[in-house]
């Protein structure tokens, strides 16, 4: 087996799990989706924070989910652990907060690469805001960045592997 058989695992972080990385789950899937390439990959979100845990995501963003198209309602929060640093290729923070904390959890030997989710727009250090303590339009505008900026980094995340499959021929 060569690399390109190993499936690209991705993993959305913020605080709770239950407002912005269940909706950048939910976008990244619909867009392998819509491009046949969902079996190649591992995806799946986390919180820097546990106070969540078990829980199904904010009604707010299943409301909106659900609005686009999209059922994240089998989804259930959890603490962000050290194994996901070994495990995910790619770890993408919803904020520069979530960043900070991720990568100071980050253990020496780990091999993931932690980035921050609207650094995929091309404007570097913007976070998605924290919609929880708002109304719906918080939830809405995090779904329109989340699903423009997970597009990107899929475009970015298959131009990676198709440079390392061509390195390996
Ligand atoms: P999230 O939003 O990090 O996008 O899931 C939050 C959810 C819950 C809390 C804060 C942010 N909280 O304090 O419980």
């Amino acid at each position: 087996m060569n690399n390109s058989d190993m499936p690209i695992r991705v993993l959305f972080v913020c605080l709770g799990n239950i407002c912005r990385s269940p909706l950048a789950e939910g976008a990244f899937r619909t867009h392998l989706k819509n491009r046949n390439i969902l079996s190649r990959f591992v995806v799946d979100s986390a919180g820097t924070g546990g106070y969540h845990a078990g829980e199904k995501p904010d009604p707010r963003s299943i409301k909106i989910a659900r609005d686009m198209g999209v059922d994240i309602s089998q989804q259930r929060s959890r603490k962000l652990e050290l194994d996901d640093y070994q495990h995910f290729d790619y770890i993408i923070a919803m904020d520069r907060t979530n960043l900070r904390d991720i990568n100071a959890r980050k253990p020496t030997q780990a091999t993931s690469q932690v980035t921050l989710m609207l650094d995929e727009l091309g404007v570097k250090g913007q976070d998605v805001p924290d919609p929880y303590y708002g109304g719906p339009s918080g939830f809405e505008q995090v779904w329109k960045l989340v699903d423009r900026a997970t597009h990107s980094l899929l475009d970015r995340i298959l131009t990676a592997s198709t440079d390392s499959v061509t390195r390996l021929d």
